[in-house]
């Protein structure tokens, strides 16, 4: 999915491409000519050194490969798990990379699964200074029926893998994590923890107790210097995304009624990302960051 261009009309800016941030607003300045190169140097240094866990990259599409690209462009090195089904499109992926990520099969509802990834990690790493989590799933059905037939197995299964998933992934970081002095996870969360949006349902549910989990995990680890986050982004084609009954309206909904008047792009996300990741974000946690062109704010 494309971001909508916004107008040029009276009062507005024009919009040029950034092949960083998609698009962005001309100012009346000219460019400084080494300005580009500069940031793009500062970028490269921001991560140089630092190691980071990829959780929930199922294909290009996919916010979390988004992450990837932007800490491992700024000099991360990564580990990527996949899912089952996703081992081919991640090993894929990850050869585009500047250096190439280790990756490793991790079904998040198996401790045996997490405990071996971890167990690599450590390994070959020796210490793990991110971690990104980015996995989420209901059964279909929960996402097209009415919500007050959730059943109790959706149920169970939307929390265990979209929401418990992190606080086991926080527990197995976190030694690692203080290996390094401490580190900062992240996770992935939409606005429907907080509000109803159609079709939303269980989900939206699985979502208010990641955020939940967030502000406990900050609690519990910030003493060990680990951090813990969100981002909340705006609605995204993705694979997860195709699954929740009549997502086109969504999208639409915020093209025409977020003050950006459009929508977000993965790599907006992934930018986002890796400012809470880096040392620029030094000092947040608990925190659930909007990134969603501003609809949160919207009344009508
Ligand atoms: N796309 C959106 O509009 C949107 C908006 C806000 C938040 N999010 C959140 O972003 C995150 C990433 O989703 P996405 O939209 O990039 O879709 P995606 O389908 O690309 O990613 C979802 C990932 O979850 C993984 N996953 C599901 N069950 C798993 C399991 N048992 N073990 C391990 N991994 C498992 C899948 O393999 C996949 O990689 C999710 O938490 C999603 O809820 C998405």
């Amino acid at each position: 999915m494309r971001a909508e261009a916004p107008g040029t009309a009276i009062g507005r800016p024009a919009i040029v491409p950034n092949p960083i941030m998609g698009t962005h607003a001309a100012t009346d300045r000219a460019p400084v000519v080494d300005a580009a190169d500069a940031s793009a140097a500062d970028r490269v240094s921001e991560f140089s050194g630092k190691l980071g866990l990829i959780v929930g990259v199922a294909n290009k599409r996919s916010i979390a490969w988004a992450i990837a690209q932007a800490t491992a462009g700024r000099g991360a090195r990564l580990a990527i798990t996949y899912q089952g089904r996703f081992e081919e499109h991640v090993h894929e992926l990850s050869e585009g990379l500047a250096h190439p990520a280790l990756v490793l099969p991790c079904d998040v509802t198996s401790d045996a699964d997490i405990e071996s990834v971890f167990a690599k990690v450590d390994q070959e790493f020796g210490g793990l200074d991110f971690v990104v989590h980015g996995a989420a799933f209901a059964p279909r059905e929960e996402l097209t029926s009415p919500f007050a037939n959730t059943t109790r197995e959706g149920f169970r299964i939307a929390l265990d893998v979209s929401a418990y998933s992190l606080i086991a992934l926080a527990r197995a970081a976190a030694p690692l994590m203080e290996k390094r002095g401490g580190g900062s996870i992240l996770t992935l969360t939409y606005l429907g923890s907080d509000r109803v949006f159609p079709n939303y349902n269980v989900m939206g549910v699985a979502k208010a107790a990641l955020e939940a989990s967030v502000r406990y995990l900050a609690a519990d680890l910030g003493p060990r210097n680990i951090r813990v986050n969100a981002i909340s982004a705006g609605p995204i084609k993705t694979l997860a995304a195709a699954g929740i009954g009549g997502f086109s309206t969504i999208l639409n909904v915020y093209r025409d009624r977020a003050p950006l008047r459009r929508n977000v792009e993965a790599a907006e996300i992934g930018e986002a990302a890796a400012f809470l990741l880096s040392d620029a974000g030094k000092a947040i946690t608990g925190e659930v960051l909007m990134v969603d062109s501003g609809f949160h704010i919207t009344g009508m």
